[in-house]
């Protein structure tokens, strides 16, 4: 039985990809923030026969509180971790600040990707075969990171911390065989496409609506969308990272996953940590 730790487990794609895994038997730890979601992800996996080996963790992830919190419970619910998946994101049209005074999305959709997938190392070498998967937006719609204004305090919108925090992403994945150059692990980056899912819910109600019109459409659903991601953490490339826009690879080249950028990131995200450690 292998286990995996999904953050954004329990709604989206990180729900349906647990409940994949909790149907071929497999453990299943849920990262969330919210109870109700939370509770109704352990409802669904008590009626596919699964309760025992579902687990739901409440932990809001945009905050340090929080990311120690969620790093605490997996290590007391798991001896080894097969698989990470991140997957929890919120959408913020308005900038807003943590607790920590770091903006919201950055802290969210990157900086608790930065320390689950550090903090976690341990618990994942002791799996045979162990593979993190990053969903963001690697090849997908432009976007940059905003060296001199990471928080965004300058001209915010919530499409440009997005793909601020994709960009990052990106980063993160390409500098993680550096920091750990003897892992086992397989660190992939995937690009889901557009997928009918809760994404678009704290929109204005106009964008949300056409949000909705347009998912109905063109998006894929969740069951059809997860099928690549479940078939990549069996079988993830032999290279230590890798990235993909759906089926298909690319290649790991230019500005987006720059070696000099990778490495000034992640010295500029061990300052933002330090105070807190
Ligand atoms: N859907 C798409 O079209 C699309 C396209 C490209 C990339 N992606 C990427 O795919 C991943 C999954 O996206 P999705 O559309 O499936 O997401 P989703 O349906 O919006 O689900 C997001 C999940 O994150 C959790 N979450 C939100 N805020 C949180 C917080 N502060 N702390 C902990 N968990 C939190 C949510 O639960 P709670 O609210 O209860 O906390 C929920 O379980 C994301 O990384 C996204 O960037 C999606």
């Amino acid at each position: 039985m292998r286990t995996y730790v999904i953050t954004g487990g329990t709604d989206g794609i990180g729900r349906g990809l647990g409940l994949r895994f909790l149907d071929r038997g497999d453990r299943v730890i849920a990262v969330s923030s919210g109870e109700e979601k939370g509770r109704a992800f352990l409802r669904e996996a008590a009626r596919r026969n699964a309760a025992p080996r579902a687990v739901f963790v409440r932990a809001d992830l945009s905050t340090l509180t929080g990311m120690r919190g969620a790093l605490h419970e997996v290590f007391a619910a798991a001896e080894s971790v097969d698989g990470l998946v991140f997957g929890a994101q919120r959408f913020r049209p308005r900038r807003e600040e943590t607790e920590d005074g770091f903006e919201s999305t950055f802290a969210l959709a990157y900086l608790s990707r930065h320390v689950l997938g550090h903090g976690l190392m341990d618990l994942l070498e002791k799996a045979d075969s162990p593979v993190i998967m990053n969903l963001a937006g690697p090849g997908g719609l432009p976007g940059t990171v905003h060296w001199n204004d990471l928080q965004l305090h300058h001209r915010y919108t919530g499409r440009r911390a997005a793909m601020q925090s994709s960009r990052c992403n990106d980063l993160l994945g390409a500098h993680f065989p550096t920091r750990h150059p003897e892992a086992r692990i397989r660190y992939v980056l995937y690009n889901p496409g557009f997928v009918r899912t809760a994404m678009a819910d704290p929109l204005p109600a106009h964008w949300r609506a056409l949000t909705k019109t347009l998912a109905l459409l063109f998006a894929q659903p969740v069951s059809k969308a997860i099928t690549p991601i479940a078939h990549l953490m069996d079988h993830p490339p032999a290279e230590p990272v890798s990235a993909f826009r759906r089926r298909t690879r690319l290649p790991l080249e230019g500005k987006a996953f720059d070696p000099a950028r990778a490495e000034r990131l992640d010295a500029l995200t061990a300052e933002l940590l330090a105070p807190a450690l």
